[in-house]
């Protein structure tokens, strides 16, 4: 049977990681963590760059631990700014969350957990290029 989901655990491991944010430039610190299959949590923070579009999103960074440390499938993801707020990933994250966890991830929004299906819906991903090169 699958473990059920500890929000709680996932909440802090995000707020503690929104602490470490590197946001001089935005100053909007963000903070993110994920469950992985294995009972893992990976968690990010944003590490913005003088050269403004080279900063990368908290996802960014809690997907290069997930797959650093292992790999593995997104089970549930939540996002916070630096009142511990719920985030809603950008539309690039969204993109990336998809590509680790798949349509059946959980993420926390402001409208409650919600799949991924309903966060990026007709998500471009690996079965339109196979779709294609597999042909
Ligand atoms: N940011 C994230 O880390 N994740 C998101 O999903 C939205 C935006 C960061 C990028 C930038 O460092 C700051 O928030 C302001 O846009």
């Amino acid at each position: 049977m699958t473990e059920p989901i500890d929000w709680q655990v996932l909440h802090e491991a995000a707020l503690s990681a929104m602490r470490a944010a590197y946001a001089p430039y935005s100053r909007f610190a963000v903070g993110v963590a994920g469950l992985v299959d294995d009972g893992r949590v990976v968690s990010g923070c944003n590490v913005e760059n003088a050269s403004y579009g080279l900063s990368l999103c908290a996802e960014c960074t809690m997907v290069s631990n997930l797959v650093l440390t292992g790999g593995g499938w997104l089970r549930a993801v939540w996002c916070v700014d630096a009142d511990g707020n719920t985030l809603m990933p950008c539309g690039r994250c969204r993109q990336l969350l998809w590509e680790h966890g798949g349509r059946e991830c959980l993420l926390r929004t402001p409208n409650g957990v919600l799949p991924m299906s309903q966060v990026l819906p007709q998500a471009f991903d690996a079965s339109d290029i196979t779709a294609v090169t597999d042909r």
